[in-house]
Order: C-alpha cells, then sequence, then structure tokens
C-alpha cells in the first residue's frame, strides 16, 4: 500500500463541525470522551484567534494531495516547573483515518515544528494504559516512557493512571529530512 501523505495546517473554518462532533458523539474522540461539551465553543474559539494561541493551539492533520481529507488534529498546551516553559502535545483522528501510519508521523512533525519554532527544550505528552496504539505511536515518534502518574485522570467512572512520555530537543528526529514541518 502507498504510504499516505500527511501534513500540518491551521485550522479552518470547514474544520469546526469535525471539532463540533468530537465535543459532542460519544466516544467519538476515543478515550478521552468526558462527556458532552459546548458544540458553540469550537466557533468561538475559531474566531479568536485560529486556534493559535500563545498558550494553547491546534492544527489540522491533512492527508492525501489531490484529495485533501482532514484526518484529525494535533494540540499543544504550555505546561513547565517552575519558571520553565513547554508543551504538553495531543492528538484525535477519525476512527476511519486511524491504524494508517497517520499518528505517529503527525505527531513527530508536530514535534520538529514546535522544536523549530519555539525554543522548548522538551515536549510532552500522557496517554491511557489501555491505548496501546497511542503509546506504539508516540514511541515511533521519538517519545520515551518516562513515568507512570497513579491515579492521575478520572475518567469512565473511575480514578486510572497515566502513562508520561517526553522527547527531548537532544533527541533525534525519526522523520526523514525531507518530510516538512512547515
Ligand atoms: C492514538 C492514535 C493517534 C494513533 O495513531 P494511528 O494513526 O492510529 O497509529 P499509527 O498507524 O501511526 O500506528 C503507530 C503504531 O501503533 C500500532 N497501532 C495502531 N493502532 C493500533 C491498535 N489499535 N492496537 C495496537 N497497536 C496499534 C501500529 O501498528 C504502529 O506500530 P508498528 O509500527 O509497530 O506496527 C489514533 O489511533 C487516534 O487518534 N486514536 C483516538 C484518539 C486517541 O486515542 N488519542 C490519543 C489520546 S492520549
Amino acid at each position: 500500500m502507498t504510504e499516505l501523505s500527511v501534513r500540518l495546517r491551521p485550522v479552518a473554518e470547514d474544520d469546526l463541525e469535525m471539532f463540533r462532533r468530537f465535543a459532542t458523539e460519544p466516544g467519538l474522540i476515543g478515550l478521552d470522551w468526558t462527556g458532552f461539551r459546548d458544540a458553540q465553543a469550537p466557533a468561538r474559539r475559531f474566531a479568536t484567534d485560529g486556534y493559535l494561541g500563545a498558550e494553547d493551539s491546534r492544527l489540522i492533520v491533512e492527508v492525501g494531495e489531490d484529495e485533501k481529507a482532514a484526518a484529525g488534529v494535533v494540540s499543544w498546551i504550555a505546561t513547565g516547573v517552575g519558571v520553565a516553559k513547554y508543551w504538553e502535545i495531543g492528538i484525535a483522528l477519525l476512527p476511519e483515518w486511524r491504524g494508517r501510519g497517520i499518528g505517529w508521523r503527525a505527531q513527530a512533525m508536530l514535534c520538529d515544528y514546535l522544536f523549530t519554532h519555539t525554543p522548548t527544550p522538551r515536549i510532552q505528552a500522557a496517554t491511557h494504559p489501555e491505548n496501546i496504539a497511542e503509546q506504539k505511536s508516540l514511541e515511533k515518534a521519538g517519545f520515551r516512557l518516562e513515568g507512570v502518574l497513579r491515579s492521575v485522570e478520572f475518567r469512565a467512572g473511575q480514578w486510572r493512571d497515566g502513562y508520561f512520555y517526553g522527547r527531548l530537543r537532544t533527541d533525534p528526529s525519526p522523520l526523514a529530512t525531507d518530510e516538512p514541518t512547515s
């Protein structure tokens, strides 16, 4: 099977329907479903800054060449200890685009993008013990498992452990040098 081309691009108005679906269709977003969210919030946020803010942002994961499709979204939010500031990233692909090599590449591209355009020393990501796809995807994107935090997340009626991953600026990128980071 030929490898799909994958790129990251800013959110456009047409993408808001996908965000509204993630907010209102139970489980569409995967294990991060935490109940219904305000379906109008995406339009308000888009009108404010196009989802490109100083503290948190989103980009669309776009696939295909002639026929382009929005496969999902990547996000990053500022975090840090004391005066340190670095990013925590997230991703959600629509179900029909999962398991096709898009998720790890989109997250690797997002890391390269953030290391290129911000001075962050590290990028972290958290996932669920049962989310094997995301664990493998993060490892393929150059992350290492840094630790397990016990009872860190309340989800689906229970407190649950979280797996925390990190990639440092000095860690090698798994992407070929000709893959675009934008
Ligand atoms: C998690 C997610 C981003 C992974 O992206 P993806 O495109 O589906 O995964 P990839 O195709 O890039 O696969 C990466 C690796 O995971 C493996 N994998 C993919 N889906 C898997 C599954 N359901 N079970 C086990 N392994 C899986 C792949 O085989 C590959 O490993 P390999 O190269 O050793 O074979 C995507 O499935 C998704 O958006 N899921 C719903 C939302 C979500 O869980 N987001 C993360 C929240 S923390």
